[in-house]
């Protein structure tokens, strides 16, 4: 049985993947080096410094911790800059109908986000209503492929793992997923998601009904 659905946020609810893109392609513009499109894919549900720390090694760069952390902070000024201009339009197809139908099926739903801008884009696409539980990167201390966030999100909406199943859009997400004793649906592509209980290509018409068949 399923008792909770547990959403990572960037990629799966809202469309942030390309601001980030946007955000580390232009610290590696500064930076004097390439950063495409394909690198981005390694970033995708790594935390900030994690995700820095890959960025760097592709330009081949080595930097102190104290400049590490300015490099950051560059980077989420810009990031915080373009979703605060987020609203409704950037939640991704099918989000709101398939959160819907999981409330009206008395599934409990949590947010399970490595992301600490995550409030910020909950309240812009005010999807915060649609949420029992909100877990994010500042109740966290250790980062997807650790379990920790979905976890927490279990624990918060009193559900044990096995009764869950997490949305994920990220490698590290799905690995996170697997190493907490829970199932995951990928959303995304078969080539880096493989590892989850069922793929789909996105929550477009995804209903309570068709998420039971998909992971039986
Ligand atoms: C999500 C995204 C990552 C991002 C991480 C931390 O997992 O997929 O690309 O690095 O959150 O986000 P933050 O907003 O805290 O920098
Ligand atoms: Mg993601």
């Amino acid at each position: 049985p399923i008792e909770a659905c547990l959403f990572d946020l960037d990629g799966v609810l809202v469309d942030t993947a390309k601001y980030h893109f946007i955000a580390w392609k232009r610290l590696a513009d500064e930076l004097g080096f390439v950063f495409t499109e394909q690198d981005n894919e390694r970033l995708k549900g790594v935390s900030r410094m994690a995700s820095l720390d890959i960025l760097l090694e592709i330009g081949g760069l080595t930097f102190d911790e104290e400049t590490k952390l300015t490099l950051a902070e560059k980077k989420n000024t810009w990031y915080v800059d373009y979703i605060s201009k987020m609203d409704e339009s950037e939640i991704l197809p099918g989000v709101l109908a398939f959160l819907t139908d999981l409330r009206k099926n008395g599934i409990r739903i949590a947010l399970g986000s490595a992301s600490k801008n995550a409030m910020i884009i909950l309240n812009n696409t005010h999807l915060v209503p649609y949420f029992d539980a909100i877990i994010d990167g500042t109740h966290t201390s250790s980062a997807k492929p650790d379990p920790e966030v979905f976890l927490l999100g279990a624990k918060a909406v009193q559900s044990k793992p096995e009764a869950c199943v997490v949305f994920e859009d990220a490698e590290a997400g799905i690995e996170a997923a697997t190493r907490g004793g829970m199932r995951s649906v990928g959303v995304g592509s078969p080539t880096t998601l493989g590892q989850a209980t069922a793929i789909v290509p996105s929550l477009e018409e995804m209903t309570y009904e068709r998420l039971l068949q998909l992971i039986s």
